[in-house]
Protein backbone atom coordinates (compact mmCIF):
# COMPACT_ATOMS: atom_id res chain seq x y z
CA UNK A 1 0.00 0.00 0.00
CA UNK A 2 1.26 3.95 -0.40
CA UNK A 3 0.53 5.22 3.08
CA UNK A 4 0.12 9.22 4.00
CA UNK A 5 2.22 9.09 7.34
CA UNK A 6 1.45 12.46 8.76
CA UNK A 7 3.86 13.27 11.84
CA UNK A 8 6.51 10.33 10.19
CA UNK A 9 9.59 12.30 11.49
CA UNK A 10 8.38 12.35 15.23
CA UNK A 11 8.71 9.68 17.62
CA UNK A 12 6.05 7.14 16.77
CA UNK A 13 5.78 8.58 13.52
CA UNK A 14 9.28 7.50 12.83
CA UNK A 15 9.39 3.77 14.01
CA UNK A 16 6.04 3.09 12.43
CA UNK A 17 7.70 4.51 9.14
CA UNK A 18 10.57 1.80 9.32
CA UNK A 19 7.80 -0.98 10.16
CA UNK A 20 5.73 -0.03 7.12
CA UNK A 21 8.84 -0.08 4.98
CA UNK A 22 10.48 -3.50 6.37
CA UNK A 23 6.35 -4.87 5.46
CA UNK A 24 6.94 -3.74 1.73
CA UNK A 25 4.39 -0.46 2.12
CA UNK A 26 5.74 2.80 0.48
CA UNK A 27 5.33 6.06 2.76
CA UNK A 28 5.11 9.50 2.10
CA UNK A 29 5.57 11.49 5.26
CA UNK A 30 4.08 15.01 5.90
CA UNK A 31 5.40 16.84 9.03
CA UNK A 32 6.02 20.84 9.99
CA UNK A 33 9.21 19.62 11.43
CA UNK A 34 7.44 21.43 15.04
CA UNK A 35 9.23 19.00 17.42
CA UNK A 36 11.04 16.57 15.31
CA UNK A 37 14.21 17.09 12.59
CA UNK A 38 14.45 16.26 8.67
CA UNK A 39 17.29 14.28 9.19
CA UNK A 40 15.34 11.09 10.29
CA UNK A 41 14.30 10.73 7.10
CA UNK A 42 17.82 10.14 6.69
CA UNK A 43 17.94 7.65 9.55
CA UNK A 44 14.77 5.89 7.97
CA UNK A 45 16.47 5.43 4.87
CA UNK A 46 20.11 4.22 7.13
CA UNK A 47 17.69 1.57 8.50
CA UNK A 48 15.67 0.19 5.79
CA UNK A 49 17.49 0.76 2.78
CA UNK A 50 14.96 3.45 0.87
CA UNK A 51 13.82 7.06 1.47
CA UNK A 52 10.21 7.85 2.39
CA UNK A 53 8.65 10.52 0.23
CA UNK A 54 8.99 13.92 2.40
CA UNK A 55 6.63 17.12 2.43
CA UNK A 56 7.46 19.69 5.01
CA UNK A 57 4.01 21.28 5.40
CA UNK A 58 0.90 22.29 8.63
CA UNK A 59 -1.57 19.85 7.99
CA UNK A 60 -3.90 22.13 9.39
CA UNK A 61 -3.84 24.15 5.60
CA UNK A 62 -5.64 23.06 3.37
CA UNK A 63 -4.05 23.80 0.48
CA UNK A 64 -0.67 22.27 1.44
CA UNK A 65 -2.35 19.39 2.07
CA UNK A 66 -4.17 19.58 -0.73
CA UNK A 67 -1.34 19.42 -2.93
CA UNK A 68 0.15 16.12 -1.06
CA UNK A 69 -2.72 13.97 -1.78
CA UNK A 70 -2.73 15.73 -5.42
CA UNK A 71 0.38 14.20 -6.33
CA UNK A 72 -0.15 10.87 -4.84
CA UNK A 73 -2.97 7.97 -4.81
CA UNK A 74 -2.81 6.94 -1.03
CA UNK A 75 -4.02 3.67 -0.06
CA UNK A 76 -4.22 5.42 3.58
CA UNK A 77 -3.11 7.56 5.59
CA UNK A 78 -2.02 7.36 9.27
CA UNK A 79 -2.62 10.37 11.05
CA UNK A 80 0.63 11.22 14.12
CA UNK A 81 0.67 15.01 13.70
CA UNK A 82 0.08 16.89 16.64
CA UNK A 83 0.98 18.40 19.58
CA UNK A 84 1.15 16.14 23.09
CA UNK A 85 2.41 18.17 25.84
CA UNK A 86 -0.17 17.47 28.49
CA UNK A 87 0.59 20.85 31.07
CA UNK A 88 1.19 23.36 27.29
CA UNK A 89 -2.35 22.13 26.98
CA UNK A 90 -3.57 23.58 30.07
CA UNK A 91 -1.45 26.91 29.20
CA UNK A 92 -2.42 27.20 25.61
CA UNK A 93 -5.65 25.72 25.31
CA UNK A 94 -6.18 26.66 21.93
CA UNK A 95 -3.02 26.06 20.29
CA UNK A 96 -4.24 22.38 21.31
CA UNK A 97 -7.91 22.61 19.79
CA UNK A 98 -6.60 24.34 16.83
CA UNK A 99 -3.76 22.17 15.53
CA UNK A 100 -5.05 18.48 16.67
CA UNK A 101 -8.01 18.77 15.89
CA UNK A 102 -8.23 20.82 12.60
CA UNK A 103 -5.04 18.95 11.05
CA UNK A 104 -7.37 15.80 11.87
CA UNK A 105 -10.54 17.83 9.76
CA UNK A 106 -8.25 19.01 7.06
CA UNK A 107 -6.92 15.22 6.65
CA UNK A 108 -10.89 13.67 6.79
CA UNK A 109 -11.74 15.75 3.79
CA UNK A 110 -9.08 15.45 1.56
CA UNK A 111 -9.91 11.54 2.16
CA UNK A 112 -13.44 12.54 1.25
CA UNK A 113 -12.28 14.17 -2.28
CA UNK A 114 -9.21 11.88 -2.94
CA UNK A 115 -11.65 8.78 -2.20
CA UNK A 116 -8.92 7.56 0.39
CA UNK A 117 -10.97 5.21 2.52
CA UNK A 118 -8.08 3.87 4.82
CA UNK A 119 -7.72 6.21 7.81
CA UNK A 120 -5.05 5.36 11.28
CA UNK A 121 -5.40 7.49 14.07
CA UNK A 122 -3.11 7.97 17.05
CA UNK A 123 -5.33 8.78 20.22
CA UNK A 124 -4.46 8.09 23.80
CA UNK A 125 -5.46 5.99 26.57
CA UNK A 126 -6.20 9.41 28.23
CA UNK A 127 -9.32 9.73 26.98
CA UNK A 128 -10.69 7.36 29.73
CA UNK A 129 -10.05 9.68 32.10
CA UNK A 130 -10.45 8.57 35.56
CA UNK A 131 -12.22 4.79 34.51
CA UNK A 132 -10.62 2.09 36.38
CA UNK A 133 -7.73 0.10 34.99
CA UNK A 134 -7.78 -2.54 33.30
CA UNK A 135 -8.98 -0.10 30.97
CA UNK A 136 -11.84 -1.49 27.63
CA UNK A 137 -12.40 -0.15 24.93
CA UNK A 138 -15.91 0.03 25.38
CA UNK A 139 -15.69 1.87 28.22
CA UNK A 140 -17.68 5.21 28.54
CA UNK A 141 -15.29 8.07 27.64
CA UNK A 142 -14.97 10.59 30.88
CA UNK A 143 -13.91 13.86 30.29
CA UNK A 144 -10.22 14.11 29.81
CA UNK A 145 -8.50 15.96 32.54
CA UNK A 146 -6.72 18.28 30.35
CA UNK A 147 -7.56 20.14 26.94
CA UNK A 148 -4.75 17.55 24.80
CA UNK A 149 -6.84 14.38 25.82
CA UNK A 150 -9.74 16.45 24.82
CA UNK A 151 -8.41 16.85 21.22
CA UNK A 152 -7.99 12.98 21.00
CA UNK A 153 -11.90 12.55 22.53
CA UNK A 154 -12.96 14.93 20.25
CA UNK A 155 -11.17 13.56 16.84
CA UNK A 156 -12.12 10.08 17.67
CA UNK A 157 -15.72 11.90 17.39
CA UNK A 158 -15.30 13.77 14.32
CA UNK A 159 -13.47 10.55 12.57
CA UNK A 160 -16.69 8.43 14.14
CA UNK A 161 -19.30 10.84 12.34
CA UNK A 162 -17.98 10.90 9.28
CA UNK A 163 -17.20 7.31 8.40
CA UNK A 164 -20.79 6.85 9.59
CA UNK A 165 -21.98 9.03 6.04
CA UNK A 166 -18.91 7.57 4.07
CA UNK A 167 -19.76 3.96 3.64
CA UNK A 168 -16.57 1.84 2.54
CA UNK A 169 -14.55 3.85 4.94
CA UNK A 170 -12.39 1.89 7.56
CA UNK A 171 -11.20 3.62 10.02
CA UNK A 172 -8.80 2.66 13.49
CA UNK A 173 -9.06 4.62 16.19
CA UNK A 174 -5.76 3.29 18.19
CA UNK A 175 -5.71 4.25 22.19
CA UNK A 176 -1.95 4.33 22.81
CA UNK A 177 -0.65 3.34 26.51
CA UNK A 178 3.03 4.58 27.36
CA UNK A 179 5.57 4.40 24.21
CA UNK A 180 9.13 4.11 25.47
CA UNK A 181 12.36 2.69 24.16
CA UNK A 182 13.91 2.92 20.44
CA UNK A 183 14.57 1.15 17.27
CA UNK A 184 17.58 -1.33 17.96
CA UNK A 185 19.76 0.47 15.74
CA UNK A 186 19.86 3.62 17.89
CA UNK A 187 19.56 5.70 14.65
CA UNK A 188 15.83 6.74 16.03
CA UNK A 189 14.28 7.18 19.34
CA UNK A 190 12.71 9.70 21.20
CA UNK A 191 14.35 12.98 22.12
CA UNK A 192 12.84 15.77 23.91
CA UNK A 193 14.20 18.83 23.72
CA UNK A 194 14.61 20.81 26.72
CA UNK A 195 13.86 18.80 30.58
CA UNK A 196 11.32 15.79 29.70
CA UNK A 197 8.08 15.56 31.14
CA UNK A 198 7.70 11.62 30.45
CA UNK A 199 9.42 9.39 33.00
CA UNK A 200 11.14 7.15 30.67
CA UNK A 201 13.88 9.95 28.83
CA UNK A 202 14.09 11.29 32.28
CA UNK A 203 15.90 8.27 33.62
CA UNK A 204 18.40 8.00 30.34
CA UNK A 205 18.81 12.16 31.98
CA UNK A 206 19.61 11.08 35.14
CA UNK A 207 21.64 8.21 33.83
CA UNK A 208 23.94 10.12 31.70
CA UNK A 209 23.82 12.52 34.37
CA UNK A 210 22.50 15.37 32.60
CA UNK A 211 19.73 15.56 35.24
CA UNK A 212 20.70 15.24 38.99
CA UNK A 213 17.74 12.66 40.34
CA UNK A 214 15.14 11.28 39.45
CA UNK A 215 12.26 13.16 41.57
CA UNK A 216 9.02 10.54 42.02
CA UNK A 217 6.56 12.08 41.78
CA UNK A 218 3.98 10.50 44.74
CA UNK A 219 4.62 7.45 46.84
CA UNK A 220 0.82 6.91 48.42
CA UNK A 221 -1.66 5.68 45.58
CA UNK A 222 -3.37 2.41 46.39
CA UNK A 223 -0.78 0.76 44.59
CA UNK A 224 1.56 -2.40 45.57
CA UNK A 225 4.59 -0.27 45.99
CA UNK A 226 3.04 3.53 46.56
CA UNK A 227 3.78 4.66 43.11
CA UNK A 228 2.11 5.18 39.85
CA UNK A 229 1.37 1.93 37.28
CA UNK A 230 1.68 2.66 33.69
CA UNK A 231 1.52 0.20 30.98
CA UNK A 232 4.59 0.42 29.24
CA UNK A 233 5.11 -0.61 25.63
CA UNK A 234 8.03 -0.71 23.33
CA UNK A 235 7.56 1.41 20.67
CA UNK A 236 8.66 -0.56 17.80
CA UNK A 237 5.42 -3.15 18.89
CA UNK A 238 3.31 -0.26 18.58
CA UNK A 239 5.01 0.17 15.28
CA UNK A 240 3.92 -2.85 14.37
CA UNK A 241 0.28 -2.31 15.58
CA UNK A 242 -0.38 0.13 12.53
CA UNK A 243 0.84 -2.17 10.09
CA UNK A 244 -1.30 -4.55 11.67
CA UNK A 245 -4.52 -1.98 11.70
CA UNK A 246 -3.40 -1.39 8.27
CA UNK A 247 -3.42 -5.23 7.04
CA UNK A 248 -7.18 -6.45 9.07
CA UNK A 249 -8.72 -3.35 9.26
CA UNK A 250 -12.26 -4.09 7.79
CA UNK A 251 -15.35 -1.56 7.19
CA UNK A 252 -16.38 0.96 10.22
CA UNK A 253 -14.49 2.53 12.99
CA UNK A 254 -12.53 0.06 15.25
CA UNK A 255 -11.05 1.27 18.47
CA UNK A 256 -7.69 -0.83 19.62
CA UNK A 257 -5.94 0.05 22.88
CA UNK A 258 -2.40 -0.68 21.90
CA UNK A 259 -0.53 -1.70 25.33
CA UNK A 260 0.92 -4.85 26.73
CA UNK A 261 -1.89 -5.01 29.27
CA UNK A 262 0.59 -5.16 32.48
CA UNK A 263 0.94 -2.38 35.34
CA UNK A 264 4.19 -1.21 35.88
CA UNK A 265 4.73 1.35 39.14
CA UNK A 266 7.65 4.03 38.81
CA UNK A 267 9.90 2.39 41.25
CA UNK A 268 9.49 -1.22 39.24
CA UNK A 269 10.50 1.16 36.17
CA UNK A 270 13.68 2.53 37.56
CA UNK A 271 15.00 -0.94 39.32
CA UNK A 272 14.40 -2.97 35.47
CA UNK A 273 16.53 0.42 33.74
CA UNK A 274 19.18 -0.04 36.72
CA UNK A 275 19.34 -4.12 36.04
CA UNK A 276 19.69 -3.63 31.94
CA UNK A 277 21.49 -1.13 31.83
CA UNK A 278 24.17 -1.50 35.20
CA UNK A 279 23.75 2.20 35.21
CA UNK A 280 22.06 3.33 38.92
CA UNK A 281 19.36 6.18 39.63
CA UNK A 282 19.63 8.64 41.80
CA UNK A 283 15.87 9.48 43.03
CA UNK A 284 14.29 11.53 45.65
CA UNK A 285 10.16 11.10 46.41
CA UNK A 286 7.89 14.40 45.56
CA UNK A 287 4.46 14.98 46.22
CA UNK A 288 1.85 13.99 43.26
CA UNK A 289 1.99 15.41 40.13
CA UNK A 290 -1.79 17.11 39.35
CA UNK A 291 -3.45 15.06 37.52
CA UNK A 292 -2.06 11.77 37.28
CA UNK A 293 -4.12 8.78 37.81
CA UNK A 294 -2.91 5.78 40.53
CA UNK A 295 -3.29 3.14 37.44
CA UNK A 296 -3.83 3.37 33.66
CA UNK A 297 -2.97 0.39 31.93
CA UNK A 298 -4.74 -1.76 28.93
CA UNK A 299 -7.02 -4.40 28.55
CA UNK A 300 -5.27 -5.56 24.87
CA UNK A 301 -7.14 -8.82 24.15
CA UNK A 302 -9.55 -6.84 21.63
CA UNK A 303 -5.77 -6.14 19.54
CA UNK A 304 -4.98 -9.82 19.79
CA UNK A 305 -8.04 -11.21 18.80
CA UNK A 306 -9.08 -9.27 16.17
CA UNK A 307 -6.00 -7.55 14.48
CA UNK A 308 -3.81 -10.39 16.08
CA UNK A 309 -1.56 -7.34 17.20
CA UNK A 310 0.20 -7.65 20.67
CA UNK A 311 3.30 -6.60 22.26
CA UNK A 312 6.47 -8.69 21.84
CA UNK A 313 9.30 -6.75 24.01
CA UNK A 314 9.72 -6.74 27.35
CA UNK A 315 10.89 -4.13 30.00
CA UNK A 316 14.35 -4.64 29.84
CA UNK A 317 14.18 -4.22 26.01
CA UNK A 318 12.35 -1.12 26.35
CA UNK A 319 15.22 0.38 29.03
CA UNK A 320 18.34 -0.76 27.21
CA UNK A 321 17.32 0.33 23.81
CA UNK A 322 15.95 3.78 25.01
CA UNK A 323 19.42 4.03 26.79
CA UNK A 324 21.44 3.15 23.91
CA UNK A 325 19.75 5.52 21.68
CA UNK A 326 20.06 8.62 24.82
CA UNK A 327 23.92 8.00 24.72
CA UNK A 328 24.24 7.73 20.77
CA UNK A 329 21.92 11.07 20.32
CA UNK A 330 20.77 12.69 23.88
CA UNK A 331 21.61 16.21 23.61
P1 LIG B 1 6.13 13.69 18.32
O1 LIG B 1 6.01 15.09 18.79
O2 LIG B 1 7.48 13.06 18.38
O3 LIG B 1 5.58 13.55 16.83
C1 LIG B 1 4.52 14.34 16.34
C2 LIG B 1 4.97 14.96 15.02
O4 LIG B 1 3.90 15.74 14.48
C3 LIG B 1 6.17 15.87 15.15
O5 LIG B 1 7.17 15.45 14.23
C4 LIG B 1 5.64 17.26 14.81
O6 LIG B 1 6.63 18.06 14.16
C5 LIG B 1 4.46 16.93 13.93
N1 LIG B 1 3.38 17.92 13.89
C6 LIG B 1 2.69 18.49 14.94
N2 LIG B 1 1.72 19.30 14.48
C7 LIG B 1 1.76 19.24 13.13
C8 LIG B 1 1.02 19.85 12.10
N3 LIG B 1 0.01 20.71 12.34
N4 LIG B 1 1.34 19.57 10.80
C9 LIG B 1 2.36 18.73 10.52
N5 LIG B 1 3.10 18.12 11.45
C10 LIG B 1 2.81 18.37 12.75
O7 LIG B 1 5.06 12.81 19.15
P2 LIG B 1 4.86 11.24 19.23
O8 LIG B 1 5.18 10.80 20.61
O9 LIG B 1 5.51 10.57 18.08
O10 LIG B 1 3.28 11.17 19.09
C11 LIG B 1 2.64 10.91 17.84
C12 LIG B 1 1.14 10.95 18.05
O11 LIG B 1 0.78 9.98 19.04
C13 LIG B 1 0.63 12.30 18.56
O12 LIG B 1 -0.60 12.58 17.94
C14 LIG B 1 0.45 12.06 20.04
O13 LIG B 1 -0.54 12.89 20.58
C15 LIG B 1 0.01 10.60 20.07
N6 LIG B 1 0.31 9.93 21.36
C16 LIG B 1 1.58 9.95 21.86
C17 LIG B 1 1.82 9.35 23.11
C18 LIG B 1 3.20 9.38 23.72
O14 LIG B 1 3.33 9.14 24.92
N7 LIG B 1 4.27 9.62 22.95
C19 LIG B 1 0.79 8.71 23.81
C20 LIG B 1 -0.48 8.69 23.25
C21 LIG B 1 -0.72 9.31 22.01
N1 LIG C 1 6.69 10.22 36.73
C1 LIG C 1 7.55 10.48 37.79
N2 LIG C 1 8.56 11.36 37.59
C2 LIG C 1 8.77 12.00 36.41
C3 LIG C 1 7.90 11.72 35.33
C4 LIG C 1 6.86 10.84 35.53
O1 LIG C 1 7.40 9.92 38.89
O2 LIG C 1 9.70 12.81 36.30
C5 LIG C 1 5.62 9.22 36.92
C6 LIG C 1 4.22 9.78 36.72
O3 LIG C 1 3.74 10.34 37.92
C7 LIG C 1 3.46 8.54 36.26
C8 LIG C 1 4.51 7.73 35.48
O4 LIG C 1 5.78 8.23 35.93
O5 LIG C 1 3.07 7.78 37.38
C9 LIG C 1 4.42 7.93 33.97
O6 LIG C 1 4.42 9.33 33.68
P1 LIG C 1 4.64 9.88 32.18
O7 LIG C 1 4.68 11.37 32.28
O8 LIG C 1 5.81 9.21 31.56
O9 LIG C 1 3.36 9.38 31.40
P2 LIG C 1 1.80 9.62 31.68
O10 LIG C 1 1.19 8.28 31.99
O11 LIG C 1 1.58 10.70 32.64
O12 LIG C 1 1.30 10.16 30.27
C10 LIG C 1 1.68 9.56 29.03
C11 LIG C 1 1.75 10.64 27.95
C12 LIG C 1 0.37 11.17 27.65
C13 LIG C 1 -0.56 10.04 27.33
C14 LIG C 1 -0.56 9.02 28.46
C15 LIG C 1 -1.43 7.83 28.15
O13 LIG C 1 2.59 11.71 28.37
O14 LIG C 1 0.44 12.02 26.53
O15 LIG C 1 0.78 8.56 28.69
O16 LIG C 1 -1.05 7.27 26.97
F1 LIG C 1 -1.79 10.52 27.17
Amino acid sequence: MHILVTGGTGYIGSHTCVALQQAGHSVVVADNLSNSKKETIDQIKKITGSRPGFYKIDCTRETAVDRVFSEHHFDGVIHFAGLKAVGESVEKPLKYYYNNTLSTMMLIDACRRYDVKRFVFSSSATVYGENRAPLVETMPLLPATNPYGETKAISERILSDCAAVNPGWSVALLRYFNPVGAHESALIGEAPSGIPNNLMPYVTKVARGKLKKLSIFGNDYPTADGTGVRDYVHVCDLAEGHVAALNKLTRGVHIYNLGTGRGTSVLELVRAFEEATGVKIKYQVAPRRQGDVAECYADASKAKKEMGWQAKRGLAEMCLSAWQFEKNYGQ
